[in-house]
């Protein structure tokens, strides 16, 4: 039997990757967050003190990336993030890092995969895809007060900068650049809360599988 996937892609700070774990385990699905991949590759480039701009020594920390010792908390700082999405222009890393999620992808019967290239490049197949949008103003929003909830300082401006900066890299970048798959369902979570997203989700789900 071939793996069934659900294709999870959209801009970051959109709510994938709680609509993700929250997916994966209704179905009892594998999953991967895909962003942490990369993360990981340029966590490895920052803490040897490499350039983000070689192709050849990126690449090296891409395939050395183990998809076991991923860990959110670790990779969560925002400098990791702005690494990631530097290195993530590079054809190069992207082959290393999409063969290892496609490796992944097929070592269960169901997997949950997220990302910005899950329907359009890993998992092209896929049955199910889901882009997950918000407007840029909710996204930063949203991750302004996770911040503040976490009793650390934010300030929106600089936090909807940002949220615009990493939008224009991903969807900007030549190779595998962030849109939705022609067949992917478009979930717009500006008005929807965490728990009305999920049901929106579930829905197309079940009715695509
Ligand atoms: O989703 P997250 O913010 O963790 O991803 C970090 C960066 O990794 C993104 O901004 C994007 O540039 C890159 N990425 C990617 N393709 C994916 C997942 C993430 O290019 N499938």
């Amino acid at each position: 039997t071939t793996p069934l996937v659900i294709a999870i892609d959209g801009p970051a700070a959109a709510g994938k990757g709680t609509l993700s774990r929250q997916i994966a385990e209704t179905y009892g699905f594998q999953h991967l967050d895909t962003g942490l991949t990369y993360r990981a590759a340029a966590k490895a480039l920052l803490d040897r003190g490499l350039p983000l701009n070689d192709e050849g020594i990126a690449e090296k920390m891409a395939r050395d990336v183990e998809l076991a010792g991923l860990d959110r908390e670790i990779l969560s700082a925002h400098a990791i993030g702005e690494a990631a999405s530097k290195i993530a222009v590079m054809p190069a890393v992207r082959r290393a890092l999409v063969e290892a999620q496609q490796a992944f992808s097929k070592r269960k019967p169901g997997t949950v995969l997220d990302g910005r290239d899950i329907g359009t490049v890993v998992c092209p197949d896929a049955p199910v895809k889901l882009y997950v949008t918000a407007s840029p103003e909710v996204r930063a929003r949203r991750r302004y007060d996770e911040i503040v909830g976490r009793g650390d300082a934010a300030n929106f401006d600089e936090i909807f900068a940002d949220v615009r900066k990493r939008d224009e890299r991903d969807m900007g970048r030549a190779d595998s650049p962030l849109k939705p798959a022609k067949d992917a369902h478009l979930l717009d979570t500006s008005e929807m809360g965490i728990e009305a997203a999920f049901q929106a989700a579930k829905a197309i789900i079940d009715a695509a599988l």
